[in-house]
This record gives structure tokens, C-alpha cells and sequence, in this order.
């Protein structure tokens, strides 16, 4: 492997980006996955937002998201509510919230600290551009393997007070955020019901006032 290197997304790999999604979220409905054309509209609307971790030349893993407005009254959304469907990215210029739309690392290069720098990077666009916090949809697929033994709520309970052990909302509580939560019908994916849970980092030197 040659030397990684992280920077910001272009419209040329939207392609390889999609490819990355695709596999990452192997369970997941694909209509609710970003698809080639919303990649495009990242890299016009919001590139300062992202990270691409290139292999080389080679994107291997992305950190994507977007600005919007957050309801924390009304925390129930699908990931289309965020990112439209109309082709664009669902960025809103002066949201005070980074919405976190997807992290995803190739399985091959999972395991090596990738996710967590992607984490720590998100955080630091969050300081840069002064932003309330990171608020996202978490996929658990570690749900899949009790699906029939307890409810989604449950479920992201236990992995919080460490009881289960999660692959991705393990990690993301060890990257400093908090499950709120689950909402339901987040993305499309039998395997776990559909359920995700609702993750929230507050940015702790965030000028304005958080929730
Ligand atoms: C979740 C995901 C982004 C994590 O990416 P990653 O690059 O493997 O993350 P990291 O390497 O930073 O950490 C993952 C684990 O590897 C461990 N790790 C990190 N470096 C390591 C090393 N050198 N040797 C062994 N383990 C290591 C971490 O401690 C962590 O362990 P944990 O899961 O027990 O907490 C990745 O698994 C993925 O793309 N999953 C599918 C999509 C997804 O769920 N995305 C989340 C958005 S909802």
C-alpha cells in the first residue's frame, strides 16, 4: 500500500465514490445510497465539508456530509429527508449543523484508524466553519444479529452502556458521540429493520447556542 493522503472531494470520483457507498452499506437499499449525479453536486455545493482519503490516485474511503438545520423537537428523518431527491446535495448554505451523510472506508482498509481520523476531521470542519455540531443517522448492523430478541431502542441501549458490542455505533460513541436515541426508517435495509440510531457530537467551542 502507498501512502494515504486525505483531501476534499472532486466531481471526477464520483464514480469510484458511489462504488465506495455501495459497498460499504452492502445490506442497504441502493436508492437510498448517494448515487453519481448527488456526488457531483457535493463537489459543486459543499467541498470544504468532505474528505476522500486517496490510495495514490485512488479514492479508498470518504467522510461526506452536509450544512442544514436541525430540528432536535422532531429528530425523526430518513437520509433522503437530508439529501433530497432530486439530484443535489440537500446543502444549506447557512445551516448551523454539519449533517453527516456518510462515512464509509473499503473493507480492505477498515481497522488501520481511517474512520477515527475521518471523525476527528469532520470535528475540525466544525471548528474551522463554527458549527453547532455533527448530527447524523448511524447505521447499526450489528443489529441484524438480534433483531429477533429486542427492539432497536434496546438494542442501541445496550451498545451505549457497552453491554453489546456494535461495529459502526461502538466506534462512534469512542469518537466522542451520543446516541440519542433511534429513528426509524432511516435507510432502507431488512437486515436491521430499517432502524438507525441518532448520533450527536456538540462542538464544544461552538460561538452560538447548541441544543
Ligand atoms: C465504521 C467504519 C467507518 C470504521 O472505519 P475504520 O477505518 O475501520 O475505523 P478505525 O480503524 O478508525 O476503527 C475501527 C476499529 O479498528 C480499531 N483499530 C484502529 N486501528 C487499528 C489497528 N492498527 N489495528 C487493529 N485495530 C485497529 C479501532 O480501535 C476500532 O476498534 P473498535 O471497533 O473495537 O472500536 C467502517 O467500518 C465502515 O466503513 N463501515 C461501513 C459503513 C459504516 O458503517 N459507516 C458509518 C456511518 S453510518
Amino acid at each position: 500500500m502507498t501512502e494515504l493522503t486525505f483531501t476534499k472531494i472532486r466531481a471526477e470520483w464520483a464514480e469510484v465514490l458511489e462504488h465506495i457507498e455501495h459497498s460499504s452499506f452492502p445490506t442497504a437499499d441502493r436508492a437510498d445510497l448517494y448515487q453519481v449525479d448527488e456526488l457531483r453536486s457535493l463537489a459543486e455545493d459543499f467541498p470544504e465539508g468532505t474528505v476522500v482519503v486517496l490510495d495514490g490516485d485512488t479514492p479508498v474511503a470518504m467522510g461526506l456530509g452536509i450544512r442544514i438545520n436541525f430540528d432536535f423537537s422532531q429528530t425523526q428523518h430518513s437520509v433522503r429527508d437530508m439529501m433530497g431527491a432530486d439530484g443535489g446535495s440537500g446543502h444549506v448554505a447557512d445551516g448551523d449543523w454539519y449533517y453527516g451523510t456518510s462515512i464509509a472506508v473499503l473493507p480492505q482498509y477498515r481497522r488501520q484508524g481511517i474512520g477515527r481520523k475521518l471523525y476527528d476531521m469532520r470535528k475540525q470542519i466544525c471548528h474551522d466553519l463554527d458549527l453547532a455540531g455533527i448530527v447524523a443517522g448511524g447505521v447499526i448492523p450489528g443489529y441484524a444479529d438480534h433483531i429477533d430478541e429486542m427492539s432497536a431502542a434496546d438494542y442501541v441501549n445496550k451498545v451505549a452502556a457497552g453491554e453489546l458490542y456494535d461495529p459502526t455505533l461502538t466506534m462512534q460513541i469512542a469518537n466522542g458521540f451520543e446516541a440519542r436515541g433511534v429513528i426509524a426508517d432511516y435507510i432502507r435495509d431488512p437486515a436491521v429493520g430499517s432502524w438507525a440510531s441518532l448520533i450527536v457530537w456538540n462542538n464544544p467551542d461552538y460561538s452560538g447556542r447548541q441544543t
